[in-house]
């Protein structure tokens, strides 16, 4: 796998694009030791100094492919599975995914997922980019204040640091395998059974908000497309597609580093 490093760039997705439309062959993978325009999910900006992992893969899945709306998922999930590979007991059963695709640890994120499909629907131009953020050796407290999740990085959670490289491979080779195991109809059960066994929040009162609406219930789980399933107040249950969730429990376990 083609793995082209950069000292610094705008965006990974938009070189990882950039490079797609230009004919570059799938799948490749765009990294940055850091970004100066880092994007996030629902035009956030992500900071990106050195010491994280910055990177996207670009994939051309092949002709009708299924796995579109599940992609996102299995991205997280690629990303969940690192971390907890990396990660010792008790940490390694707190690594959770909060929908849609955050990675969090004891309830603070350790890792971002942003899924592009710049020409949706082209035929022969239908390119996947992940990206993917891992917060590795650089403290949380340089990513600034007033995050809407409170972060964390490797770092902070183990003695032994990987390489942000090897951080970079692990990722890389998680996500191509779980992104060709949800062409499949028996692959794509078994990637939501596993999301749904480290869905952060379960059981507890969120609120998703939309562009401009809110919507408030608790987490039941995913639906067979990987949308959030919330029950309101009179038992009624709704799927969810896109969004940001925030815990409205009272209680607070995020865990102090
Ligand atoms: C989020 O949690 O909002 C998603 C963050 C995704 C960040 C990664 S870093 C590499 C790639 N390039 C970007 O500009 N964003 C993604």
């Amino acid at each position: 796998m083609l793995i082209s490093w950069h000292e610094s760039v705008g965006s990974t997705n938009d070189v990882a694009s950039a490079l797609a439309s230009e004919g570059r062959c799938s799948p490749f993978v765009v990294a940055a030791r850091q970004q100066t325009g880092g994007r996030g999910r629902g035009g956030r900006r992500w900071v990106s100094p050195i010491g994280g992992a910055w990177l996207s893969l670009a994939w051309l899945p092949p002709a009708g492919w299924g796995g579109w709306s599940l992609a996102p998922l299995a991205v997280g999930l690629a990303v969940n599975r690192v971390v907890s590979d990396l990660l010792a007991e008790p940490l390694r059963d707190r690594v959770e995914i909060k929908w849609p695709n955050d990675v969090l640890v004891g309830g603070r994120k350790v890792g971002g997922v942003l899924c592009e499909r710049p020409w949706a629907g082209r035929e022969g131009h239908d390119w996947l980019i992940a990206g993917v953020g891992v917060n590795v050796s650089l403290r949380s407290a340089s990513l600034g204040e007033g995050l809407r999740v409170p972060a964390v990085s490797l770092a902070e959670l183990l003695d032994d640091v990987p390489e942000v490289d090897d951080v970079v491979e692990r990722v890389v080779y998680r996500m191509l395998s779980l992104l060709r195991l949800v062409g499949s109809e028996p692959g794509r059960a078994s990637v939501l059974s596993e999301v749904r066994g480290v869905l952060a929040w379960r059981g507890e009162r969120v609120r998703l908000v939309q562009g401009g609406k809110a919507v408030q219930g608790c987490v039941v789980g995913l639906d067979p497309d990987g949308g959030l399933v919330l029950r309101d107040d009179t038992g009624a249950e709704r799927v969810v597609c896109a969004g940001d969730v925030e815990r409205l429990s009272l209680e607070s376990e995020t865990l102090a580093v």
